[in-house]
């Protein structure tokens, strides 16, 4: 049974594959290589002693994608493929759409055409738009707020179309609220291309020398201290949720999952465990708040406990600790 994990060589895909091989499946990778870098294979393969199979190839490329489902006996596919960030999608909207809509509709296809029904999704908690209340629960109303955002909730709607079409179907949409840290060995870890537009890759770069200071977007919002709160959760407890997700498709379902922590965290407060973590100094400047930017949201995790039996176990100190080691240990990320 061999799992295709698309995306397979970025920041969660990486770590989500040594989970799936630590815990005995067989996977193949699918990239591009668009925003990610091939040591990272090789990376996964010294940390998990084991050959990691990886075919470079465009999902949205339905032909071979399935020739190469076929060629690996595939059984399910864990779908990271895509384009992230928010900004730039509202400069490329028709990149966003073809890459993460037309690329998914192409893998559910290939998929329907080699009966394989086991797919898990990468959403984001970004389709529930202004918090009508917080925590966000699985049923909180869905709105996009950028063109990011209305891909992930066109490729979640598709995904209970599918299901609704033919219930052969076996669907996780897991939400991840904000991945940030490292694996422990610092081998695999998040490379960002150009300036970061997370804060904790921006962090990073301020503390290895990269960057001069961080910019907090706003410390003026209705918060403790003043500053953006969010939930962040260590990218192994988010790729451990990944594999219980997997167990859980077990059963025939489209099912959306919140995965995050359930505790939100200030900027301040990241800056502060980082500095203390990494023993080194943040500087950083208050300026204006950065467009789209909501005060604060987090996590309803009950779902997630109740449906897979996981929970985020890692806490702020060791996102810090394992953000600083691998960034310590790779200040350039994989072009060291
Ligand atoms: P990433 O950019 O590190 O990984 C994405 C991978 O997909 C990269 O290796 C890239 O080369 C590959 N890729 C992109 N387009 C492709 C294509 N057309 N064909 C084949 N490969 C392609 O991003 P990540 O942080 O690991 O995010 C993984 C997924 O999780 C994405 O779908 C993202 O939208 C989603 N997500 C991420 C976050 C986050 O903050 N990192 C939060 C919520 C959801
Ligand atoms: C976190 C906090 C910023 C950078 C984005 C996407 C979301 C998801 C995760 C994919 C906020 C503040 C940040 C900086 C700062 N991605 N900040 N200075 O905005 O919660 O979510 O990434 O699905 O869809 O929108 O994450 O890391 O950018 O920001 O002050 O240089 O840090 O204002 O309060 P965000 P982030």
């Amino acid at each position: 049974m061999t799992v295709l994990i698309t995306g397979g060589a970025g920041f969660i895909g990486s770590h989500t594959c040594v989970e799936f091989i630590a815990a005995g499946h067989d996977v193949v990778i699918y990239d591009n290589f668009e925003n990610s870098n091939p040591i990272a294979v090789e990376r996964i393969a010294a940390i998990t002693g084991k050959t990691v199979p990886c075919v470079t190839g465009d999902i949205r490329d339905q032909p071979h994608l399935e020739a190469v489902l076929q060629d690996y006996n595939c059984q399910a596919v864990v779908h990271f493929a895509g384009l992230k960030a928010v900004g730039e999608s509202a400069v490329k909207p028709l990149a966003y759409y073809e890459n993460n809509v037309q690329g998914s509709l192409a893998l559910l296809k290939a998929m329907q055409s080699c009966g394989i029904y086991k797919f898990i999704f990468s959403s984001s908690a970004t389709v529930y738009g202004t918090p009508e209340f917080l925590p966000y629960t699985e049923d909180h109303p869905l709105q996009a707020m950028n063109p990011y955002g209305r891909t992930k909730l066109m490729i979640e709607d598709m995904l209970r179309d599918l299901y609704a079409s033919d219930p052969k179907w076996s669907i996780a949409i897991l939400r991840y609220f904000n991945p940030v840290g490292a694996h422990e060995s610092g081998l695999i870890g998040e490379d960002p291309q150009g300036i970061p537009n997370n804060l904790m890759p921006f962090i990073t770069q301020v503390a290895t020398g990269r960057r001069e200071k961080l910019s907090i977007f706003g410390g003026d919002y209705e918060t403790r201290d003043g500053t953006g709160v969010r939930d962040y959760i260590h990218v192994v407890d988010l790729a451990q949720g990944h594999l219980a997700a997997y167990d859980f498709l077990k059963i025939p379902g489209c099912t959306a999952i919140n995965l995050g922590t359930g505790q939100g965290q200030s900027v301040l407060e990241v800056v502060g465990a980082f500095e203390h973590m990494s023993n080194q100094k943040v500087p950083y400047e208050i300026v204006p708040r950065r467009a789209g930017d909501l005060p604060e949201f987090y996590a309803q995790t009950d779902f997630a406990q109740k449906t897979l039996g996981w929970r985020a176990k890692k806490d702020l100190r060791e996102m810090c600790k394992d953000t600083w080691n691998w960034a310590s240990k790779n200040p350039q990320g994989y072009e060291n």
